[in-house]
């Protein structure tokens, strides 16, 4: 898959797929997207817990990723993270984007670049991550996380990852009181979300989209 780097409003990078005519992050600000949705409107809602387990369903550049580390070291807070990706994107370029961000800790920019997928590594005294190469579709979690961050390509590039079925591995995988974040707001993923059984928040979106979703796992599924 041919992917462009690409400079967004706030000055951080994403990825351009022309294939599919599709970007990996908000042309309005990749970086401001990243940390409303699934910082600030994820894994923050699990500040007091000891440990936050994540997964995410689409790991590409590893800025999720990046900046959930960053967050766990401000918080203190132990963070065990999942990313599921199908299709990996080059070593250097993950490098890339986290430089861009300002980051200049060797060992960082190290540990995100050279990330070995099917292995647990650890980065400091609270951030562990495990990548993981296959598809979303292919995954069987049950119960085991807090937080989902529910990022697929849109709808319109990728509706295959938009239906039941795969919002349904996303609630199988969460605990009770667990939830899913998503920058996608379409009515029908959120009737969708609803009707495997989440309880379905719209919150204001991140700058240049007028709303983000938060699915919540409110009971203990059958
Ligand atoms: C919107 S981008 C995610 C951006 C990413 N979270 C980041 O911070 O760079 C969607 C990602 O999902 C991946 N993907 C596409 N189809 C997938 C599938 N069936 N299972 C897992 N990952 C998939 C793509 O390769 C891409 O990296």
């Amino acid at each position: 898959m041919k992917r462009t780097l690409t400079k967004t409003a706030d000055g951080s990078f994403t990825l351009y797929v022309p294939e599919i005519d599709e970007h990996y992050h908000s042309i309005h600000g990749a970086l401001q997207e990243a940390e409303h949705v699934f910082i600030q409107n994820g894994v923050d809602s699990f500040k007091h817990q000891k440990v936050v387990h994540v997964l995410e369903l689409g790991l590409g550049t590893a800025l999720n990723a990046y900046l959930t580390y960053v967050w766990a070291e401000k918080r203190a807070v132990k963070v065990s993270y999942v990313g599921i990706e199908a299709f990996p994107v080059a070593p250097e370029i993950v490098r890339k984007c986290l430089e861009v961000l300002g980051e200049d800790d060797l060992r960082v920019l190290d540990f995100f670049e050279h990330l070995r997928f099917e292995e647990t590594q650890s980065l400091g005294h609270f951030f562990e991550i495990t990548p993981r190469n296959c598809k979303w579709q292919d995954t069987v979690y049950l119960e085991k996380f807090d937080v989902v961050y529910y990022d697929a390509f849109g709808p319109r590039a990728q509706e295959e990852l938009w239906t039941l079925e795969n919002f349904n591995i996303a609630y199988q995988a969460l605990k009770t009181g667990g939830i899913l974040s998503t920058y996608c707001a379409k009515g029908q993923v959120k009737r969708d979300l609803k009707s495997v059984g989440f309880f379905v928040e719209t919150l204001p979106g991140p700058p240049g989209k007028r709303e983000m979703v938060v699915a919540v796992k409110t009971v203990i599924s059958a």
